[in-house]
């Protein structure tokens, strides 16, 4: 049996409170087992950064406004810098003003980090978030 290690965690109110509301709408049981599972998710999102050269897949959401001064312009220059782990894109108009790039990757660790390090300096986003998986 795995070994179970008591800890202390501090959280802000509101955060717990929501928390706990997802945990019962889920009915796990518990909080411990609702933040065991969203350690697990945390995990599983972001392990593939520990990694190097070995290979990586999956997607990079790019949520921004296209009227921001140029954040359109500099997203698509760095999409054809980066051309050797990208093999597609999809971009979806949102509203008027707002824009989501699905941006397909697949390639070494190291270089969809610089990626998204490079979309993370393209301007004002709104929300850059990268979901891979490793392929072993
Ligand atoms: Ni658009």
């Amino acid at each position: 049996m795995t070994k179970v290690i008591k800890t202390g965690v501090s959280f802000p109110k509101e955060l717990l409170e929501k928390f706990d509301k997802v945990v019962e709408e889920l009915n796990l049981g518990s909080r411990s087992t609702g933040i065991q599972e969203a350690m697990r998710t945390f995990l599983s999102m972001n392990i593939w950064r520990l990694r190097g050269e070995e290979e990586v897949a999956g997607t990079i959401l790019v949520h921004y406004c296209h009227e921001v001064h140029d954040v359109e312009k500099n997203l698509t220059e760095i999409q054809h810098d980066f051309l050797d782990i990208i093999p597609s894109t999809l971009h979806i108009h949102l509203t008027k003003e707002d824009c989501l790039l699905i941006i397909a990757v697949k390639g070494s660790a190291l270089r969809v980090k610089e990626l998204a390090k490079a979309i993370r300096s393209a301007g004002k986003l709104k929300q850059v978030l990268p979901i891979l998986v490793p392929i072993y």
